[in-house]
């Protein structure tokens, strides 16, 4: 079986690893920067971006491949599905109607509304900033603003976190309009949501949801959760697959709504087929939707994928035959934690084109999986760009193994010029989660 992985991140690098994983699998890749994980298991690659629909069908055409698979989202809006559909080729990732739910987030907060789905914050888009004002005065300033469309996960800003303020928070919105971030002239203003967040990442069918173990990335750049926004630093998640603050009960609730958003795609004629995942929020008030995401998390897939069982060629399968019903699927029960290796000044301005080395054989003794994100191999050399580095897992029984087993496989990752938040899945920061959580609920 011909199997296209689209994408060249530590993501994609985890989706070619399970894939690999299934008998009887020749694994190609498209990919724009020369990813040497993804390198080593291909037996064919295309350098090209992953957002060039065209080429991406003719080299599916060209090599007979059977199944392909699209880790980013920016191909999605494309509508990569759609044309690699209708040339016959069966594609495990949602059309460009359907992964509107990550790619238009007022389209998302309308339809959750329209549908009475639990989770709702009050929202709403403008592209006049004095309208944009007001509503933000009537929210007492605690507000998230988010550009409407695609950022990478870079354009949200909250109060509190990025800035203070009315001024502050009217500057940030006519940036957003002015500058069209995300790709109109166009700004979603949502109520801020106090609380800890967590991911829930399901495979879909189109009716049916099988749900993995629930994960906490952290998006903020340094430790103690300060400085800029970025695709995610790392993340970890705990063998009995909720976490320290979320309870089987919170877990279940994301799961019913994770359901629901399924079902209302359905039922608006957007079937969804693919991994989806939820951004959530644990609140005071309950679980709040913070993104619905058409793919699987970066960070979060590396928690999760390295501990499946069941076939993921087999999964994939039955979310395109519209059998997951029938699937038991089966997961090692084990901690995790991710930390990203970064160009230093990453956020703000990375120093691209440095230098890494990376002792692959000792990591592996460590019992830690690496997974390359956006290096670029050149000889025999592994060089950074602007964007994340490299991955490293640690998977133990209990969460501070699975960090210590992250931490001594990090010490074999070297290089001048990167940086990394070692506070990730630490004692330290989890008990400072799970006190936020329990002084929200006034405990
Ligand atoms: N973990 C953030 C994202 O994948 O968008």
């Amino acid at each position: 079986m011909n199997v296209l992985v689209v994408g060249g991140g530590a993501r994609e690098h985890a989706i070619c690893d399970a894939v690999s994983q299934s008998k009887n699998v020749n694994l190609y890749s498209v990919m724009k920067n020369l990813n040497p994980g993804i390198e080593r298991m291909a037996i064919d690659y295309l350098s090209e971006k992953e957002t060039n629909v065209d080429r991406v069908v003719e080299y599916a055409k060209k090599n007979n491949i059977d199944l392909v698979l699209i880790g980013p989202e920016a191909p999605l809006e494309l509508g990569l599905t759609d044309e690699l559909t209708k040339n016959g080729i069966s594609t495990c990732a949602p059309t460009r109607d359907a992964a509107r739910i990550e790619t238009d987030k007022e389209w998302m907060r309308n339809l959750v509304k329209k549908h009475k789905i639990p989770g709702q914050l009050r929202y709403e888009s403008f592209s006049d900033v004095e309208k944009a004002k007001e509503f933000i005065k009537e929210l007492n300033c605690e507000v998230a603003i988010k550009p409407v469309g695609l950022t990478g996960g870079k354009g949200v800003r909250i109060s509190g976190d990025h800035f203070n303020g009315i001024v502050e928070a009217v500057s940030y919105v006519r940036e957003v309009i002015d500058n069209k971030i995300g790709g109109a002239a166009k700004v979603l203003i949502e109520e801020k949501a106090v609380g800890e967040e967590f991911t829930l990442q399901a495979f879909s069918d189109g009716s049916n949801i099988v749900t993995l173990p629930a994960v906490q990335d952290h998006k903020r750049l340094l430790p103690g959760d300060r400085g800029p926004n970025t695709g995610g630093m790392g993340s970890y998640s705990c063998a009995n697959g909720l976490l320290p603050f979320l309870s089987q009960s919170d877990y279940d609730k994301g799961v019913s709504i994770l359901q629901q958003i399924v079902d209302a795609l359905n039922k608006e004629g957007c079937k969804y087929i693919g991994p989806i995942y939820g951004q959530f929020i644990l609140t005071s008030k309950g679980i709040k939707i913070i993104e619905i995401n058409a793919r699987f998390g970066d960070p979060e897939n590396m928690n999760v994928l390295p501990l499946l069982k069941t076939d993921f060629i087999e999964l994939c399968n039955c979310m395109l035959d519209e059998t997951l019903s029938d699937k038991k699927i089966q997961m090692r029960e084990k901690s995790t934690v991710c930390k990203y290796v970064v160009p230093e000044g990453y956020g703000v301005k990375s120093m691209i084109g440095e230098k890494i080395q990376v002792g692959e054989e000792f990591v592996k003794d460590t019992g830690a999986k690496l997974f390359y994100a956006s290096v670029n191999k050149k000889n025999d050399d592994i060089f950074t760009t602007s964007s994340r580095s490299l991955a490293v897992v640690g998977i133990a029984d209990e969460l501070s193994d699975a960090e210590e087993i992250c931490e001594k496989a990090l010490t074999y990752v070297k290089g001048d010029h990167i940086f990394i938040r070692h506070d990730i899945g630490t004692k330290n920061l989890i008990e400072k989660r799970v006190n936020h959580m329990n002084e929200l609920r006034g405990k």
